[in-house]
């Protein structure tokens, strides 16, 4: 089904995609959990840690700050001895291609006092950091973007509460100000104007700080100390969404996803899909901290649908995969009220209609989102990653469906959160 893995794969086109999959550990909980252990008091024990470069990138970083962190395959140990152990970086922080690095540990060094130099990779200092700058200047740190791009420059010291009014809902920036406001004393709250995943507000209580939470609302008090954990991180619902449409689209599949993150802040893509007509079966086994169960997919016929910009925050990182299950789609699917996707690893509302569209579909871009005009029987073509994880991710689903072999310039770009993709894939597919 792959040809080739170094820098172009190329996908062959499947009969069906079967199969029973666990996934490494979610990247967005194995940030957070990473970077709390690091402020806690004790050894924490992280289990199924992600395997995404960007979650790596997390822990060098960590170790940069003067952090023991031992990692054995999925297993992560932090040594945590409080945030007053953090220590200056001779070396700018590089976060690699990761916003959730950066983000979120701007606002865990906000507090500390000595300055620290965020910055990563071509792909991330094209990305906007004014929207963490403002509210750390706003609590009393020094913070300064490059034209407002990384390199992001934190001069960290003593901290005062503040309410922080989200324009945009974004749970890195939520996460950057609650971070801080563990070090500011008083109440520190983040009011989003829709609900973005809400994670950090859920593991927080684990580390021993209480969330207060009422509505768009998200406050914690500092100064706060927080205690180590053990924890076992639930598989990747972003890397399961790329399993689920190739179900959807072949046909005879079927994929039953177990021991996977069922935050609902991440399964927009799941009502999408459900109201698109796909056949989806969604259990959960745990809901404490998070919850965790099992998806099954099977072969479904898809009707297109309008996704509103309300819906938007809930599955922002699964565009990509939804417009693949839009290709196959009867009639005409929109996302609307989604610029923020301009302005991820790539601009993925260029990078998918470019894509898709080369593959055969009729995709139409909007300043705020695209229509995919489904329907059309898609073929292999020879299309760009983009730099971006999910684009790749993305076209290489969607070249399943394709004859004739789709090329992927930069396909092993796919390992930033999921390296083992083209194994997986190549394990559920099968021939032509
Ligand atoms: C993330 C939040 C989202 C998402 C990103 C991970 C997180 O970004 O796109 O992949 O873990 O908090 P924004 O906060 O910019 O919306």
């Amino acid at each position: 089904m792959l040809a080739s893995r170094a820098l172009s794969a190329t996908i062959q086109p499947a009969r069906r995609f079967r199969g029973r999959f666990l996934l490494a550990g979610d990247k967005a909980l194995s940030h957070r959990l990473a970077i709390l252990a690091g402020l806690a008091h004790g050894r924490s024990r992280i289990t199924n840690f992600s395997s995404a470069a960007d979650c790596a990138s997390t822990l060098s970083c960590l170790r940069a700050l003067g952090l023991e962190v031992h990692r054995r395959g999925g297993e992560v140990t932090v040594e945590g001895r409080g945030p007053s152990s953090w220590k200056a970086s001779s070396q700018p922080l590089d976060c690699g291609n990761s916003g959730s690095t950066l983000r979120m540990l701007a606002g865990a060094l906000a507090g500390r006092p000595f300055q620290s130099t965020l910055t990563g990779d071509a792909s991330l200092r094209r990305r906007p950091v004014e929207r963490i700058a403002a509210p750390l200047r706003a609590m009393g740190a020094g913070a300064r973007g490059t034209d407002g791009n990384p390199p992001l420059v934190i001069d960290g010291g003593p901290l005062r509460p503040i309410t922080w009014d989200l324009p945009v809902a974004s749970a890195q920036v939520k996460t950057a100000v609650l971070l801080a406001g563990l070090d500011a004393p008083g109440t520190t709250s983040v009011r989003e104007p829709a609900p973005s995943r809400d994670h950090t507000e859920r593991l927080l209580p684990a580390f021993g700080v209480e969330v207060e939470r009422s509505g768009l609302l998200a406050s914690v008090r500092g100064p706060a100390r927080l205690r180590a954990v053990e924890m076992a991180v639930p598989g990747d619902v972003s890397s399961a969404a790329f399993l689920v449409v190739a179900a959807l689209i072949l046909p005879d599949s079927e994929v039953r996803i177990d021991g996977v993150s069922l935050n609902p802040g991440r399964l927009g893509f799941v009502d999408v899909l459900r109201a698109m007509g796909a056949d989806l079966e969604i259990s959960v086994d745990a809901a404490e901290p998070e919850p965790v169960g099992s998806i099954v997919a099977r072969s479904s016929r898809l009707r297109g649908v309008d996704v509103t910009p309300a819906a938007v925050p809930g599955l922002i990182d699964e565009v990509p995969a939804l417009c693949v299950a839009a290709a196959h789609a009867d009639g005409r699917f929109t996302v609307s009220g989604a610029g923020e996707l301009r302005i991820k690893e790539s601009d993925r509302i260029a990078a998918l209609a470019e894509g898709l569209g080369r593959m055969g579909a009729r995709v139409e871009e909007h300043p705020d989102g695209l229509t995919v005009q489904g329907g059309r029987p898609l073929h292999g073509a020879a299309v760009r990653a983009h730099d971006d994880h999910r684009i790749a991710m993305a076209l290489a689903v969607a070249g399943l469906s394709a004859p004739g072999g789709t090329s992927i310039e930069g396909a092993e770009c796919a390992s930033v959160s999921f390296p083992e993709f083209y194994d997986v894939l190549a394990r559920g597919a099968s021939g032509a």
